[in-house]
């Protein structure tokens, strides 16, 4: 519940660690106060009652770099969080209406001529979520030229840093690290998606280390294109402003009546260096956004490695004994069971079950699956259509184009437009039908390639398809998840091309990277670990020598370990593994589901990066914890460091469940864990339980 000075303009809210305050001036400029360690209310009222900083005569702003949310217009020149445009005038010079403060949060009511604006703020723990609502109010139309969530504004600190991930197809989720310099830095994806260029997610720090020191963290939920800048002003003062849209041309026109909310922008303040803001945001993820986190997800075998497009019920089923015989509890079929998807030239929008390679439907293979213990599975792309495929030939206006233009093919597949109606509701019928016509439980849902021609030649403002489309794809979702409660989904865009705090609150899991090879994947899990939680990050073992991506030899067990850091899935050729590699991969399945409660549901500690040479990473949770480590590549003879462990008691003893040794707290706290890893690609995974 926010706290409310007497005067009724100065706002504070608490998690269990951080407070964030703002104040509404007697001019009814809304102001930041305060964002970090916990405070009183009289500290945010001695806050509001600072005169401002000098500003540079005529040439500075005096609201620039203060403000909550920035609109376009008066004597201000940041970017403006809001921009909004009528038949009459450009910009916003908006009135104080009032405020509401519950359980809920804090909502501020702002009003301009037919405009009213929302400002709404939330705490989850110490997570700040902040989004707006805004509504047109007038008679005529309103557009909004760009609507951000919110802007973040830092407390005055010299040199700050920036820590973003970045990537592309097969190599996601990079963390790099660099110093804020003055001006702006701008990341986002004009795609349509999420995008495999960079996660919605930026971290800035001044000094901080692994478990050390203050980080502040912004997260979009938003699926599509999309828009982060951080910006360092002229007096060093740092905002950050993010949402929907990365250009600001134009985003939607309101009628009247009509609104638009924003996603959620949600920031997090901690003081316990990198890792403590990873385990608070990944316990944020948990318990608010990931659907069912409380439940551990099943080791699943996937089939797109194993067999590509070349699919039939015999030979999937004679997988499924495999898989089943290892101890894999969910079997997904992944690409290739439908219409005439033979390859990627045909079939996509056809979602029904190819008559050669499923004769009697998949409702046989999903028994037989059902049979051998495990839950089933299917693949599917439903906001794709190939040209040669049915539904093109009846439709071929239902995909996005431009009127003359060329349709630009990648991966022979174009976009269909599904901020239209009957293209809604044709997926619908047709996913819908699927679930009720098989018994499936999980649903990899899949989207290969970006937005290039998103045009609309009958609506007269095609520019909302950017964002009718995420809305779309939202509400197909939640309306397959209320009718089909028993199904989970995964979100894959070619791998990590659609990962947020948006799709995750509506998926289970993600795919995190098509690269399943198993040293660069400790690299991709690294920087994913940063925003989200083991518990919804995909990794599989695959074939050695890695066929898709570098021929990289591996044994089993390196690539057992690397995967199990996640929720572990096969996605080898199984048929080809021999009898030694098929006992030894249920062993390390067998292990996977002890250790699977802390992997997905404990603390995270990054031990070490992987970039090093040696990579490890430690999960706490109440007296067991486990360690996972990665060794390189071992030089010039060199001891392989100790491990410094985290989260444990120092005054407790430790049981070494793979030695029988038993450890003094202290000693692995301020000492270290051996781990007896040697030569080069080797790994280990050593339980602790307290005694
Ligand atoms: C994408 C996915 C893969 C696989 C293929 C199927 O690339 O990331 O895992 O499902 O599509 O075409």
């Amino acid at each position: 519940m926010p706290e409310i000075a007497d005067n009724g303009r100065t706002w504070l809210l608490s998690g269990p660690t951080s407070s964030y305050a703002l104040h509404l001036t007697e001019t009814d400029e809304l102001v930041h106060l305060h964002w970090g360690p916990g405070i009183a209310l009289a500290d945010a009222e001695a806050l509001a009652a600072l005169p401002p900083s000098e500003r540079g005569a005529s040439f500075e702003s005096p609201l620039d770099g203060r403000e909550e949310y920035p609109v376009e217009g008066g004597p201000r020149f940041v970017r403006p969080a809001l921009s909004v445009r009528t038949d009459e005038r450009r910009g916003t010079e908006w009135s104080y209406e009032d405020f509401e403060a519950d359980a809920d949060g804090l909502r501020l009511r702002f009003r301009d001529a037919g405009l009213a604006v929302t400002l709404h703020y939330r705490m989850r723990g110490d997570v700040v979520e902040r989004w707006t609502t805004l509504r047109n109010d007038g008679e005529g139309p309103l557009e909004l030229l760009r609507a951000d969530s919110a802007t973040w504004t830092l407390p005055e600190r010299d040199d700050w840093r920036l820590s973003q991930l970045h990537g592309r197809w097969a190599a996601e989720s990079r963390l790099t690290r660099s110093p804020l310099t003055y001006g702006e830095q701008v990341i986002g994806s004009r795609r349509g998606h999420t995008g495999h260029q960079h996660l919605p997610w930026v971290a800035l720090d001044t000094d901080a280390t692994e478990e050390r020191g203050e980080v502040y963290g912004c997260a979009l939920g938003w699926s599509g294109t999309w828009r982060i800048a951080v910006a360092q002003l002229p007096d060093a003062r740092v905002q950050i402003t993010g949402g929907v849209g990365y250009d600001d041309s134009g985003l939607l026109r309101l009628a009247p009546g009509e609104s638009f909310t924003t996603p959620v922008f949600a920031g997090l303040w901690s003081d316990a260096g990198f890792g403590g803001a990873s385990r608070a945001w990944h316990a944020y993820q948990r318990t608010y956004v990931v659907p069912d986190a409380e439940q551990d997800r099943p080791v699943l075998f996937n089939s797109w490695e194993a067999t590509y497009f070349d699919i039939s019920e015999e030979q999937q089923g004679t997988l499924a004994r495999r898989a089943a015989a290892i101890g894999v509890e969910l079997f997904v079929v992944d690409d290739g069971w439908f219409g005439a998807r033979t390859g990627d030239h045909a079939g996509l929008g056809d979602w029904r079950p190819n008559p050669d390679r499923f004769p009697n439907g998949l409702k046989p293979l999903a028994d037989q699956v059902h049979d051998l213990g495990m839950q089933f599975g299917i693949w599917v792309e439903p906001e794709m259509v190939n040209p040669d495929s049915e539904l093109y030939r009846a439709h071929p206006d239902w995909v996005q184009f431009q009127s003359g233009r060329k349709r630009t093919e990648f991966r022979n597949q174009l976009v269909l437009n599904l901020a239209r109606e009957d293209v809604q509701e044709y997926l619908w019928e047709q996913l819908h039908g699927l679930l009720s016509s098989a018994p499936v439980d999980y649903v990899k849902w899949d989207f290969n390639r970006c937005f290039t021609d998103a045009g609309w030649p009958d609506d007269p403002y095609p520019q909302r398809l950017w964002v009718d489309h995420v809305r779309a794809l939202y509400s197909l979702l939640d309306r397959l998840r209320a009718a089909h409660p028993g199904v989970a989904f995964e979100s894959c865009s070619g791998g990590g091309g659609r990962i947020d705090l948006g799709i995750m609150s509506r998926t289970d899991q993600v795919w995190t990277s098509d690269n399943t090879d198993p040293l660069d994947r400790l690299d991709i899990q690294h920087g994913f670990s940063q925003i989200h939680p083991a518990r919804v990050m995909a990794a599989w073992v695959t074939d050695s020598p890695n066929a898709q991506l570098n021929g990289r030899v591996s044994s089993l067990r390196f690539r057992f370990v690397s995967a199990m850091a996640g929720v572990l899935g096969v996605g080898g050729d199984l048929s080809q593994w021999s009898e030694e590699e098929l006992v030894e991969a249920r062993r390390w399945v067998e292990l996977y589901k002890e250790i699977r409660p802390l992997v997905q549901r404990g603390d995270l500690y990054r031990l070490r990066p992987p970039a090093g040479g040696l990579g490890a990473l430690q999960y706490v949770r109440g007296d067991e914890s486990v360690v996972l480590a990665w060794l390189q590549a071992q030089r010039f003879g060199e001891p392989v460091p100790a491990l410094r462990l985290h989260g444990l008691d120092p005054t407790a003893s430790y049981e070494c469940r793979e030695t029988g040794e038993v450890h003094r707290g202290a000693v692995l706290l301020h000492h270290g864990l051996r781990t007896g890893l040697r030569g080069d690609l080797d790994a280990t995974v050593i339980r602790l339980r307290r005694i």
